[in-house]
């Protein structure tokens, strides 16, 4: 069998950089399409020299494009042999301000690089899988901007949306040629594109994110892997949230509704309005406050 490969969108930098470490771990061949080329070439060089020799590639891409995107995966296939796995993490943040004053060439811009790119890519893609006849594996990037109004800026968030309700679409449609599509839906983390390092993100640790500990590039292209994975071989139309646990806390809103006894030390149960009576068993050290 010829080497299995990977097309990484996005793979010069932070998630993607670290989705092409894990694949270039597995034996396979990379092929980086990032706009970046700077960045891009050094990325190559530095993997090239720890021991992937020349079973990495960049070709200069913009994922928008379509002619790019086509190109990209010509040269994953021509390079490799085969295409068997997509990663579209190419993103940028997009548009900002208020909808009253947002420019349409920036909206327009946003939606182009986060959700076209992925539309185009999966096209693409998905053509030569299903023309290879071996199955394959097109992992997405979402946001928790897509789940909730209130993370991230708007352009953005509602086009990430579109990626993650696109994954389950084209999961249905690819299913039937055995390739599979999934999404992650990473939460904060410590990359370029948002600029900050785990001291900037202090205040938010252990409390609005749950876990203590800031999130960085592998925490999600760990479960890129796995989804791209064959442990994986029953997973399609799913989007994996990796967050510290953000999204699942949802809104702290602490001792404001519900009264919750527990954050001043107290154990018991509540039995609502059944008519029998709550009980309160006993009461100990709050060890944290602020948190839940
Ligand atoms: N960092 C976060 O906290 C966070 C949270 C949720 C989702 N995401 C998403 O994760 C993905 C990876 O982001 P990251 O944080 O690793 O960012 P990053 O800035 O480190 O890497 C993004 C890469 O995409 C490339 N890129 C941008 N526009 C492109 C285009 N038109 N064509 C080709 N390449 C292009 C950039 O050159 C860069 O190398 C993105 O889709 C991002 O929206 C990031």
């Amino acid at each position: 069998m010829t080497q299995q490969s990977a097309l990484v969108t996005g793979g010069a930098s932070g998630m993607g950089r670290a989705s092409v470490a894990r694949f270039l771990d597995r034996g396979f061949g990379v092929v980086i399409a990032d706009l970046n080329e700077e960045v891009a070439q050094r990325t190559v060089a530095e993997f090239t020299d720890h021991g992937a020799g020349d079973r990495v590639r960049f070709v200069r891409t913009d994922v928008s494009e379509e002619a790019d995107f086509e190109a990209a995966v010509s040269r994953t296939r021509a390079e490799f042999g085969r295409l068997d796995v997509l990663v579209n993490a190419a993103g940028v943040g997009g548009a900002f301000g208020p909808l009253t004053e947002i420019e349409v060439a920036d909206w327009d811009y946003t939606f182009d690089v986060v959700l076209r790119s992925v539309f185009l890519g999966t096209k693409h893609a998905g053509r030569v899988m299903r023309e290879q006849g071996t199955g394959g594996a097109i992992v997405n990037f979402g946001s928790i901007g897509a789940q909730a109004a209130g993370i991230g800026v708007q352009a953005y968030s509602v086009a990430k949306a579109g990626v993650e309700h696109l994954t389950r679409m084209a999961s249905l449609e690819f299913a039937p040629d055995r390739i599979r599509v999934n999404a992650v839906s990473p939460g904060i983390i410590t990359t370029p594109l948002i600029g900050m390092t785990s001291d900037d993100l202090a205040p938010v640790l252990g409390t609005i994110q749950p876990l203590p500990y800031a999130g960085v590039a592998d925490h999600v292209a760990a479960v890129v892997s796995f989804l791209a994975s064959e442990e994986a071989a029953f997973i399609t139309g799913e989007v994996i949230t990796v967050d510290g646990g953000m999204m699942a806390a949802g809104p702290q809103l602490g001792d404001l509704v519900n009264n919750n006894p527990a954050l001043r030390g107290l154990v018991g149960v509540n039995r609502g309005s059944t008519g029998a009576r709550s009980t309160i068993h006993r009461k100990v050290e709050v060890l944290a406050e602020g948190t839940r």
